[in-house]
C-alpha cells in the first residue's frame, strides 16, 4: 500500500491536470451519512422514491420538505474532514486540480475550494418548484413554505431521481475529466448515472484513474490504481508523499 501510495504521488507530482470526482464516502468522516452503505446509508433506512423523486415531492410535500430540512441541519453542524483539506492543499500544487462533486453538501467550498462542479446541486439552496428563482428567506409557517413570487412550494435545489443534472455543470464535468492525465474517484459506489460513468470516460482517454474507498466498487477492476482507506486518511497521506 506504501509503495503503491508513493507511485501514486508520483503521477500526481507530474500531472499538468487532475480530475477528482467525489461521491458521499468523501464527507462520511464529517458525520454526513452515504446513501448506500448497509446500517448508516440513508437508502438503507428511507426509500428513495419516498423521498428523493419529483413524484414524492408532489405527493408528499411535507415529509420531503422536513426530510430535507433535517438533513440541511445535519450538514450545517458538520465541519470539512482531513480529506477535503488535503484537496485544498492539493490543489495549490497541481496547476489544473478541479473537483466535480456528486455531494449536496457544500464541504468541499467550506473547507477553501474555490471552484466545485456541483453535479446533484446543493442542500444548502432553496428554489421554489414552480418558477425556479432561488429563495434566500421564507416564513416557516407552512411545510413546504410558498414563494414569496408566485407561491409555488419551495424545493431544495437538489437533483432528484428522474430529474436531469444541470447542463453546464455535466458539460463542464465531461470535459475535466476527459482531459485529465489523473483522475481520483472517492468515496463513490459508482451506481448512479450519469457521474458513474465520467470515471470510464477518463480511462478512455488514457488517464491514470485511481479509486479512493472502503470497499471495491464496479470500477475497481478497471481503475489504474485502488486505494482502499478512508478518504480522510488516504487523501493527506498521499500529498504528504507529494515530491
Ligand atoms: P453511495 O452511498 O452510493 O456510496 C458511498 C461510497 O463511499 C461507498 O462506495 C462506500 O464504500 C464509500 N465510503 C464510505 N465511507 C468512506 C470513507 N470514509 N472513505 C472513502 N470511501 C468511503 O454514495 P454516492 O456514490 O455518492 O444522489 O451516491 C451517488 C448518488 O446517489 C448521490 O449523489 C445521491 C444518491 O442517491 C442524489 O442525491 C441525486
Amino acid at each position: 500500500m506504501s509503495s503503491l501510495l508513493t507511485q501514486v504521488a508520483q503521477r500526481l507530482g507530474r500531472a499538468q491536470r487532475v480530475a477528482v470526482l467525489t461521491g458521499a464516502g468523501m464527507s462520511a468522516e464529517s458525520g454526513v451519512p452515504t446513501f448506500r452503505d448497509a446500517q448508516t446509508g440513508f437508502w438503507s433506512r428511507f426509500k428513495p422514491e419516498d423521498l428523493a423523486t419529483p413524484e414524492a415531492f408532489a405527493r408528499q410535500p411535507e415529509v420531503v420538505w422536513n426530510w430535507y430540512a433535517w438533513r440541511r441541519e445535519l450538514v450545517g453542524k458538520a465541519e470539512p474532514n482531513p480529506g477535503h483539506r488535503a484537496l485544498v492543499d492539493l490543489a495549490t500544487r497541481v496547476p489544473a486540480l478541479q473537483v466535480v462533486t456528486q455531494n449536496v453538501d457544500g464541504l468541499h467550498q467550506r473547507a477553501g475550494l474555490a471552484r466545485v462542479i456541483e453535479l446533484h446541486g446543493n442542500l444548502m439552496r432553496t428554489i421554489c418548484s414552480r418558477c425556479g428563482r432561488t429563495v434566500e428567506t421564507w416564513t416557516a409557517e407552512a411545510s413546504p413554505p410558498r414563494c414569496l413570487t408566485c407561491n409555488g412550494w419551495l424545493r431544495p435545489d437538489v437533483v432528484w431521481f428522474g430529474e436531469s443534472l444541470p447542463h453546464d455543470a455535466l458539460t463542464q464535468a465531461v470535459e475535466i475529466v476527459g482531459a485529465a492525465e489523473v483522475a481520483l474517484v472517492v468515496g463513490t459506489s459508482g451506481l448512479v448515472e450519469p457521474a458513474a460513468s465520467l470515471p470510464r470516460l477518463a480511462l478512455a482517454r488514457g488517464a491514470f484513474v485511481v479509486e479512493i474507498n472502503l470497499t471495491p466498487t464496479p470500477l475497481t477492476p478497471q481503475a489504474s490504481a485502488f486505494l482502499a482507506g478512508p478518504a480522510g486518511e488516504v487523501l493527506p497521506d498521499l500529498v504528504t508523499r507529494l515530491a
